[in-house]
This record gives C-alpha cells, structure tokens and sequence, in this order.
C-alpha cells in the first residue's frame, strides 16, 4: 500500500511516498530555514505563505521520483497537529484538494507520531511495544508506545523544547539559526566541565523535562560577559556550547534512568530534529549499554522534519481505521 504523506508543520514544505510503512520510494523536502535566519527565527506568516507557493512542486516532484502519480497512491497522510496553524492549514488544506480530487482516503497524521515512525523506515525489525523520547524545535516528550496508534504519555517539558533552548544558545554564541547543528560541532571543540550549568527538577513529576532555566543561565553568562567588556574568545565559545550541552544531555538521560529505575525495560526510540545531537545519542547510548537496553536511534537524514515519517505514520493510521472528511481541521497543540 502505497500512501503520499505531505509536512508543513513548520518551516519544511515536505512529500514523501513510503510503501506498507516501511519502505521510503521517494521523498523531498523544501527547507525554509534562510528566509527565516534573516530573523533569527520562525516567522510563522513567511512560513505560511512560504509553503503555499512550494506545496505543488513538492508533491509533483515526489510523485515523479516515487514513478507513480496520484492514481497509483492508495491514501494521502496529512499532519494536522501540532505546529503553527498557518502552516499546518497549508498542508490539510493542499492534503484534501488531492485527496478528494482523486477519490483517495485522507489521513490525519500527529506530528510526533510521525516523528516516532521515522524509526519505522530505518529499522525493519521495530515494533511497539517500546519508550519513545521525541526531543525536537517544539516538544520534548516521553511516552510509551503501546501499539502503532496507541501512545501513553509520561513526561514533557513544562517550559521550552530542548530545540527551544538549543537555538536560543545558538543565537546568543552568534550562530546562525537554526543553530542546533552549529552547536553540535561548537560543543565538540569544547570543555564541558569549563561551566557548571543548572541541571533542572521538576516538582511532582520524575519525568517532566524544563530547559527554561538553563537558556536563561546561558543567555545570562554570555550577557555577563558582554558587560564586563570580555570578549568571548572561540575557545570560551565551545567551552559555552559544551557545558550547556552536557547540562541539556544530562538532565535529558536522568529522567529516562528514572524511567528505567520505575518501570520495565522496554527499548527506547530516540526521535525528533534534536536527535541528530551527537551529544544525546551519545548519552543515550551510553544510558542504553549500561541498563542493557536496546536503542534505536534516526537516522540523520530522518531526524529533522521530513514526510517519509508522516507517510510511515499514515499507513499505521489507515489500517487502523483513521480516516478524515473534508472537515479535517489543523491545531496548534495537541497531545499525540
Ligand atoms: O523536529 P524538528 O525538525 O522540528 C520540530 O518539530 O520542532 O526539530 C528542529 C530542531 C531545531 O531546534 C534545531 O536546532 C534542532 O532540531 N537540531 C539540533 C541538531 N540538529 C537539529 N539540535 C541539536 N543538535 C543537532 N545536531
Ligand atoms: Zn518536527
């Protein structure tokens, strides 16, 4: 069964057609991310009309790379939530036109639910049950997956998303945006002992993440500096970008260690933009041999927003029986 997923949660214009949820044919991805650097960050408008004038190319583009065209799709797969709504409505509304034109099915698909499936793509032999931590621009989420549509929550920030914090740090250490890549590499030239960075709890939840205080002590240290008239030298720079990321990573890996402290040993699926932190998959890797946990992590080219995942998504969508009308709407938060 062939399904045609289509992304524009955020600033990535996306299409994809992936065969019975695991098989990626084809797939493109119209990136945003200079338009928006002049800005320093999403302008939800831009990224609105941004998709408008991108969708069709896209879709064109992936039919023909995926050597079908709309009659050979069995089912068109959608993000409706979450994500800004301008951007979001782009995709549904683009997502029902094909749909209903072509007499195909439509399936809404959640965001982080698509971000979880991109595992899906990536390792044949993963099924549900497992723990899924989806740590990306807009969430930070632990959940347990319990079947392909069925998804518990356990944890999510109370605050910022671990992107959030990434791209704001990246911002102040004048990377351009988004900076979490930049980051990375910043991070690995440096001293991660250099600064001791808060490490947040959260009243009343062992699993519920904040990252507001560390992008504050980040944004406070380099502002600091700023005042006495420092100027930060590319070594303080990477020694910046390494504690604070050993702050995030660490203060990521001890609510899944509580997780495993609490509860049974399923595997654990890393998910979302910011699990192309080499940083966090080290960590997590390190998390996983120790616990004698299995870990599957993204691939690089599947961590990022992308509609492989939306389509892998949709298919376990569909034959589960989830199917919309032409009143599919789009929200800007939703549990997944
Ligand atoms: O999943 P995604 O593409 O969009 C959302 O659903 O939010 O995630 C984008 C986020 C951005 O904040 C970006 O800076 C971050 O993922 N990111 C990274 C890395 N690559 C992308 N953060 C840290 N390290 C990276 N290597
Ligand atoms: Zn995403």
């Amino acid at each position: 069964m062939k399904i045609l997923g289509i992304e524009s949660s955020c600033d990535e214009t996306a299409a994809a057609v992936v065969e019975d949820g695991r098989t990626a044919l084809a797939g493109t991805v119209a990136s945003q991310a200079d338009v928006h650097a002049l800005y320093g960050g999403v302008v939800p408008e831009i990224a609105s009309r941004a998709h408008c004038e991108a969708i069709c190319g896209v879709v064109k583009e992936t039919l023909e790379k995926a050597g079908t065209d709309i009659n050979g799709i069995d089912a068109v797969a959608v993000t409706y939530a979450p994500g800004l709504i301008g951007a979001l409505l782009t995709g549904v509304s683009f997502a029902k036109g094909i749909a209903y034109s072509a007499g195909k099915p439509l399936v809404p698909v959640h965001h982080i639910r698509g971000h979880v499936a991109a595992n899906y793509i990536a390792h044949p032999e993963l099924k549900p049950p497992f723990y899924a931590l989806v740590v990306s621009g807009g969430h930070t989420s632990l959940m347990k997956v319990t079947g392909y549509t069925e998804y518990e929550s356990i944890g999510q920030t109370r605050d910022d998303a671990a992107g959030e914090a990434f791209d704001k740090a990246a911002r102040v250490l004048g990377l351009p945006y988004p900076g979490g890549a930049a980051m990375d590499r910043l991070a690995s030239a440096g001293d991660k002992n250099a600064i001791c960075f808060p490490i947040s709890h959260v009243d009343g939840s062992r699993y519920d993440f904040s990252f507001s205080g560390l992008k504050t002590a980040v944004i406070n240290c380099v502002h600091t500096a700023g005042q006495r008239g420092e100027t930060l030298t590319e070594t303080r720079r990477a020694d910046i970008a390494a504690s604070f990321t050993d702050s995030l990573v660490r203060s990521i890996c001890c609510r899944v260690e509580a997780l495993y402290d609490d509860r049974g040993a399923l595997p654990l699926v890393l998910a979302g933009g910011v699990a192309a932190n080499s940083h966090l998959r080290r960590g997590l890797s390190e998390l996983a041999e120790r616990r004698g946990v299995k870990l599957f992590l993204p691939p690089l080219s599947l961590c990022g927003d992308n509609a492989q995942m939306i389509a892998s998504q949709g298919y376990y969508e569909f034959v589960s029986g989830s199917v919309a009308g032409l009143s599919l709407n789009a929200y800007a938060t939703k549990q997944a």
